[in-house]
């Protein structure tokens, strides 16, 4: 499967599709998450971390500053300030082979798409509302269940 495409009217599919994408992750899905600034990839991250730890009034806060947010199970991180890539090593991300780790700003540390998970690009569109959420598979990672549980999204 090559990935689908899926359609968000507004924050609130934003929402829904992190809670839906949640339950289709597993154990040690690299997650990256891309778009530009605003784009919703934290909004998508808070979504996907509150269901994972069904804790839906969870604060879940943008990594931007900390750049590494840990919570049972997952990661959350942003690279936007890391200027190399071997920063990575010290920020410990990919320690722990049964965390799922969502990863904003991948494009910081290419050698992350090497790793088995899902690549999701978010984009604005024109109007300024609504977002198209791209979601594709890497290194041999099954997307059909997923790509059915979001079917009620999907834009073509
Ligand atoms: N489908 C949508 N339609 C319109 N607005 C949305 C949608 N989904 C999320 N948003 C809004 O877009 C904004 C996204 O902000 P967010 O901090 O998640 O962006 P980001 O991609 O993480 O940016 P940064 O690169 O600065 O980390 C929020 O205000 C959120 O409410
Ligand atoms: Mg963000």
């Amino acid at each position: 499967m090559a990935g689908i495409t899926l359609l968000a009217i507004g924050p609130e599919q934003t929402d829904a599709i992190g809670t839906l994408l949640a339950r289709h992750l597993v154990a040690g899905d690299v997650v990256l998450l891309e778009g530009e600034l605003g784009a919703g990839k934290s909004a998508l991250a808070r979504a996907i971390i509150r269901a994972r730890l069904d804790a839906p009034g969870l604060d879940v806060p943008s990594p931007s500053f900390a750049i590494v947010q840990p919570y049972p199970g997952i990661v959350h991180a942003d690279l936007y300030r890391i200027s190399d890539e071997t920063e990575l090593d010290e920020l410990g991300l990919l320690d722990d082979e049964d965390q799922i780790v969502l990863v904003e700003w991948p494009s910081r540390a290419p050698g992350l798409a090497a790793f088995r998970g899902l690549t999701i690009e978010i984009d604005m569109l024109e109007s300024g509302a609504g977002r198209m959420i791209s979601i594709k598979p890497r290194a041999g990672r099954d997307m059909s269940e997923l790509a059915g549980a979001l079917r009620q999204f999907q834009s073509r």
